[in-house]
């Protein structure tokens, strides 16, 4: 039997790569069809890129400092996946705007993971514990994970799979945030992997999953 084509991934990450680590033990064993070509990140050395080097995985730190026209920075970011031939482009606690020309490249092949229940608790300035604290503020009895493509607008874009985290009485946001990011690092890598297998389809804006 031919073996399957594995899918070329770049993810893009500022923090401590928890979930980017969760997708890469779903690789290793072969649970997910793909290879992770590279790491990309607009801090110069993040945790994350710890995590790829301890896999042999390239690195980069690209920022639109770096670049005085705001066409170029987006140019290279798009040359930069070319020439690794990615498939799949993931956001996993990645803080900057997607330029639109990268967006529109990757349209419905870019995927961001986000902490709570969106349209609700997404936006601007909704990331780490203040979201949370958001929520626990808000007096929202549910909160959850969203994972969803990524549009030209922060957490606006066509929505995968989401799940949902019940919002305790005496929750804090760390104890919240702690229990969001397990339900994380179930369903990014499940998402991944229905990517990967080609079972994620869009019509008319909608993702519908093949069974
Ligand atoms: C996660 O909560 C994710 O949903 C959000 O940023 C955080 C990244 O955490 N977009 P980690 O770096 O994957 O541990």
């Amino acid at each position: 039997m031919e073996a399957a084509t594995l899918k070329k991934i770049a993810v893009f990450a500022s923090g401590r790569g928890s979930n980017f680590s969760a997708v890469l033990e779903q690789i290793k064993p072969g649970n997910i069809a793909a290879e992770v070509a590279c790491v990309i990140s607009d801090h110069v050395r993040p945790p994350v890129f710890d995590i790829a080097a301890d896999h042999g995985i390239p690195t980069h730190w690209v920022s639109r400092k770096q670049f005085s026209a705001a066409e170029d920075y987006a140019g290279f970011l798009v040359g930069l996946l070319e020439s690794y031939d990615v498939d799949l482009v993931l956001l996993a606690g990645y803080l900057k705007l997607i330029p639109s020309p990268l967006v529109k490249r990757y349209r419905y092949a870019m995927i961001n993971i986000h902490p709570a229940l969106l349209p609700n608790f997404g936006g601007k300035g909704f990331y780490g514990m203040k979201l949370h604290e958001a929520v626990i503020e808000s007096g929202v009895k549910i909160t959850g994970v969203t994972v969803h493509f990524v549009d030209e607008h922060y957490d606006k874009g066509s929505v995968i799979l989401q799940e949902t985290v019940k919002v305790l009485e005496d929750d804090t946001a760390e104890s919240l945030a702690h229990r969001v990011l397990q339900v994380e690092h179930r369903v990014f890598p499940q998402v991944v992997k229905a990517f990967c297998e080609d079972k994620i389809h869009i019509s008319n804006g909608k993702v519908i999953w093949e069974k």
